[in-house]
């Protein structure tokens, strides 16, 4: 089933170019890698997927079952693009608190139990100002993650991360797969892309290629609207 179906998709900002006949479907329980050099458009490929951003041409089309009644947002969308702006004086349970009062979706069990899965204490009295970017990548990804949401968008998610992190996050991942999420990410590193996707395109001269697959994608075709 496809989830997200971009086709012929297009973004230039002042003129210039970044992404030009970007066709890509994106389906459910895959992991998707997306590489590409510095400034050659990930971000902004995740920014159209998520809505943030429109395209100048072409569409992105969203499963309508990942949609809420009346919503023009993806919901059921778990997003780590650029790192949430936190309240410094507060700590990490707190910041995390703040966020999950928006969709009023989880317990404080379930955001413990979130903190603990990718590596931070919940009880901990340390204020958000005096976080390593480590541990501030980490609450990054626990926000992303703590509405237990069935796709997950992560840009760099292993940023910052130490070894032993970098293991534990990619056993998550996995972990989310096996449960059915479907996840794109981006990674610098090629031991996560080779260890992680089971897709993996590269941007590159303006647009999206298919670098190597673990199943058959050629043979996916527009499954909606
Ligand atoms: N809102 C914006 N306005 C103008 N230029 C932008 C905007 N967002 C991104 N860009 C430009 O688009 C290019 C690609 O950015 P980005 O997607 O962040 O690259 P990366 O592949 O490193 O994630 C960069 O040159 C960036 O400056
Ligand atoms: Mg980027």
């Amino acid at each position: 089933m496809n989830i997200i179906e971009m086709i012929n998709v297009r973004k230039s900002f002042k003129g210039i170019l970044l992404l030009n006949h970007v066709n890509a479907f994106f389906q459910q329980g895959k992991i998707y890698g997306i590489t590409g050099s510095n400034g050659s458009g990930k971000s902004v490929l995740f920014k159209l997927i998520c809505r943030f951003i429109n395209p100048d041409e072409g569409e992105i089309r969203i499963h309508p079952d990942y949609f809420s009644k009346g919503s023009d947002f993806p919901s059921n969308f778990g997003i780590l693009i650029d790192r949430p702006g936190y309240m410094a004086g507060l700590t990490g349970f707190e910041n995390l608190k703040r966020w999950a009062e928006i969709q009023h979706q989880i317990t404080d069990r379930d955001i413990r139990e979130t903190m603990q899965l990718v590596g931070l204490d919940p009880a901990a009295t340390q204020k958000m100002k005096s976080y390593s970017l480590g541990m501030k990548q980490k609450i990054a990804l626990a926000q992303a993650i703590m509405e237990n949401q069935k796709v997950l968008i992560l840009d760099e998610p292993f940023n910052a991360l130490d070894a032993d992190s970098v293991k534990n996050i990619r056993k998550l991942l996995l972990r989310f797969k096996q449960e059915g999420k479907t996840i794109l990410m981006t990674s610098h590193n090629q031991e996560d892309i080779d260890l992680l996707c089971d897709h993996v395109y590269q941007i590159r001269n303006q647009t999206l290629e298919l670098l190597a697959s673990t199943s058959a994608i050629s043979e996916a075709k527009s499954e909606f609207k």
